[in-house]
């Protein structure tokens, strides 16, 4: 058995002393020909390797170099240096694999966030990118702690559909019919009845009409998975490939739709903080160093910590879109004609709106229900007033609409007037409408773009840096 090692996060941990361990990792540094920092990803700290002096010979040596990997085996002892606790004073170094130190793209030193996207298959090995994907992971685990502690079940919903969930036509298709010589109609369009389903699929751009479909039996389900894009937003917050997590509850209204999603964001926020701690704190330094190169007026006023411990520890804001209005038009922001965008009532807010509420107004996060339906989806409940829908949008400080979701249209001649209207294909959704034929009920759901929660979470500035490997428009390198 080769992995008979100990991960050095618990190593770190554990009050063993005078005892034989072995343990495995990647050099971070290796100083005075003695002092090898040995990482092995379980945790940002390195361990110490003590090199006896004399115990091997130069070209040996010379082969320890940063990101070379080496199983040690030695002697946990209490540690004279500063800085840590304990080392390993080493029996026998193995380099399980060289790295050569003239090619190896990373240095021990400070790199741009830009340039490590270029090698993001080894951007892991720094101490940013292990902090992230650690806490990423910790906050994907909380999810699905989250909903099985409230008894929703996990629905797997299909990555390939017919269906165009949000309306918006932001598809990738998928098709096996050739690019030349592509099967035609008589009048010239494609002829997707030749193709791989017989009709024309594409990716999903979100699992919530299937969700729909499973809460309307099951009472409470959520789906976790990738959902996809073909927006051409090259932004800081926009992906073509992102995670969605998507919660659909039947008996729920708009209210009980935006209890459960603030309820959702502090669970996760606080799992993090609770088990992630030392990845917090080096992120936090991390945003406090960066927030040193910006102007004054520029640096957010609480540091990472503090601010997801705000969060977890305040009421969001709730306003209507109305009233998110009349802030934004009476604002100084406003008269001083600060705002890129016009508002008026029944723009769709853009982002410097949605940060000026929760940054400058607010200065938390901030659900906005009521919007006028002409800029929301077919399928979300209709308000009395005929020009509003039960929708509710979560504004998160640095990030702006964090969650989307709304309390759905249960009524079939309501919904089926807004389709056409909106010219969403009645016929073909079909199986939609069944759920509103049969045993219709009140029922409402959301979705939390999941790296966005990462980002708020890490601080991250760019999505891309939160997602292991980030495809964006002209971008699908790894
Ligand atoms: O507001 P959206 O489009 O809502 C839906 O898809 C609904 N079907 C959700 C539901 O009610 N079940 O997307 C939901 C969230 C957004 O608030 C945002 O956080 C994230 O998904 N999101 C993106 N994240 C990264 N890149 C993109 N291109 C995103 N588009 C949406
Ligand atoms: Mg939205």
């Amino acid at each position: 058995m080769f992995n008979k090692r100990v991960k050095i996060k618990d190593l770190l941990a554990s009050e063993a002393r005078n005892q034989e361990v072995v343990v495995m990792g990647w050099v971070r540094t290796f100083r005075n020909n003695q002092f090898i920092a040995l990482n092995d990803g379980s945790t940002n700290n390195n361990v110490q390797i003590v090199v006896g002096l004399g115990l091997y010979d130069d070209s040996f040596l010379k082969r320890i170099t940063t990101s070379a990997s080496l199983k040690v085996t030695g002697e946990v002892v209490e540690s004279l240096g500063k800085g840590q606790k304990i080392e390993v004073k080493a029996k026998s170094i193995e380099i399980l694999g060289d790295s050569d130190a003239e090619k190896f793209p990373l240095q021990p030193k400070k790199h741009s966030l830009e340039f490590l996207r270029e090698i993001a298959h080894l951007r892991f090995r720094t101490n940013t990118f292990g902090a992230v994907f650690r806490i990423r992971h910790s906050l994907a685990f909380a999810v699905h702690r989250f909903f099985n502690e409230k008894g929703f079940f996990y629905l797997h919903t299909p990555i390939i559909t017919a269906s165009d969930a949000e309306g918006a036509g932001e598809m990738f298709k998928v098709s096996t019919l050739p690019f030349d010589n592509t099967p035609r109609n008589e009048d010239g369009s494609i002829n997707f009845k030749e193709d791989f389903f017989g009709r024309a699929t594409n990716l999903t751009v979100s699992g919530q009409l299937e969700g729909e479909l499973a809460a309307t039996a099951l009472s409470e389900i959520y789906t976790f998975g990738p959902t996809f894009r073909a927006e051409n937003s090259n932004t800081a917050r926009h992906l073509a490939e992102f995670w969605m997590i998507e919660p659909e509850m039947a008996f729920y209204d708009i209210e009980d739709n935006m209890n459960l999603a603030e309820e959702f964001i502090k669970y996760i926020i606080k799992y993090a903080m609770d088990n992630n701690k030392e990845d917090l704190e080096f992120l936090a330094q991390r945003m406090e160093d960066e927030e040193k190169q910006k102007p004054q007026t520029e640096r957010s006023e609480m540091g990472l910590v503090e601010k997801l411990e705000f969060v977890i520890n305040n009421n969001f804001e709730r306003i209507t879109y109305t009233e998110a209005i009349d802030i934004l038009v009476n604002s100084n922001h406003y008269k001083k004609k600060k705002f890129q965008y016009d508002v008026k009532w029944g723009i769709d807010l853009q982002s410097e709106h949605e940060r000026f509420l929760v940054e400058k107004h607010f200065k938390k996060p901030v659900i906005v229900t009521g919007y006028p339906k002409e800029i929301k989806a077919f399928y979300m409940r209709q308000n009395d007033d005929g020009k509003t829908v039960a929708a509710m949008d979560i504004l998160a400080p640095g990030i702006g609409e964090i969650v989307g979701g709304s309390q759905r249209e249960e009524r079939l001649e309501k919904l089926e007037s807004r389709m056409r209207e909106m010219h969403i294909p009645i016929e073909e959704m079909w199986w939609y409408l069944d759920t509103r034929r049969f045993g219709t009920v009140p029922h409402a759901g959301f979705g939390l773009g999941f790296e966005r929660m990462v980002q708020f979470v890490t601080g991250m500035t760019n999505i891309r840096d939160v997602i292991a490997f980030p495809r964006t428009p002209k971008n699908a390198e790894f």
